[in-house]
């Protein structure tokens, strides 16, 4: 069952309307960058950013699903790619190591983090100074689709105030998702 949700994530994430390639030419990843994928589901970013970033980088596959992460670690192994790293967690801030990150990637999962003011304050710790953090989630003000009726969604207007609160300025904010927003923070 782990292994289906897993293949439906990455179907999902490989379609059309996701705009994958899109994704990641607009995220900032250069060889030898460490980046956190958190909720990394079924690793189809992961695996293409472990790609793009090369042998001399790492990426941290971190989701609260063993089974998710086994399927990741799998795949990687699969694709000849020894530059990934699965963290579990429980739910909170995923233990990584202190200003290491160039980029953590929270593609659909935002939604599911309660104290998202807390949470953030508390990544920064991992984020190198010029490091980023790349924010997709489904849209919800204005909108009556599946996602913000069963809140699966964020406004992203809420989201860059959570963010001012936990001490980060919008780099910028892409508009070409059909149903996502999609948005790079910095450290203040
Ligand atoms: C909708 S999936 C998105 C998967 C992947 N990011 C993608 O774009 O294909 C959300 C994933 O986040 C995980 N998740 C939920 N809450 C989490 C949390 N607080 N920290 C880390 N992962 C979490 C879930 O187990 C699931 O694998």
């Amino acid at each position: 069952m782990g292994y289906i949700r897993a293949m439906m994530f990455n179907r999902k994430a490989a379609s059309g309307r996701s705009m994958p390639r899109m994704v990641l030419d607009s995220l900032p990843l250069k060889k030898g960058n460490t980046v956190a994928d958190i909720g990394a589901g079924g690793g189809y970013f992961t695996l293409k950013i472990a790609e793009r970033i090369g042998k001399s980088g790492m990426v941290y596959a971190v989701d609260t699903d063993e089974r998710s992460l086994s399927f990741i670690v799998k795949s990687a192994e699969n694709s000849g790619l020894g530059n990934v790293k699965a963290v579990h967690t429980d739910g909170g801030v995923p233990d990584l190591p202190p200003r290491s990150l160039d980029l953590v990637l929270m593609r659909n999962v935002c939604h599911h983090i309660g104290e998202p003011e807390d949470y953030f304050r508390k990544l920064k710790g991992a984020l190198k100074q010029k490091g980023i953090v790349g924010i997709i989630d489904y849209m919800g003000s204005g909108s009556f689709s599946f996602h913000s009726l069963f809140h699966h969604s964020i406004d992203e207007k809420e989201l860059v105030m959570w963010m001012r609160k936990a001490g980060y300025r919008k780099v910028i904010s892409f508009d070409f998702l059909p149903e996502q927003s999609f948005t790079l923070f910095g450290p203040e």
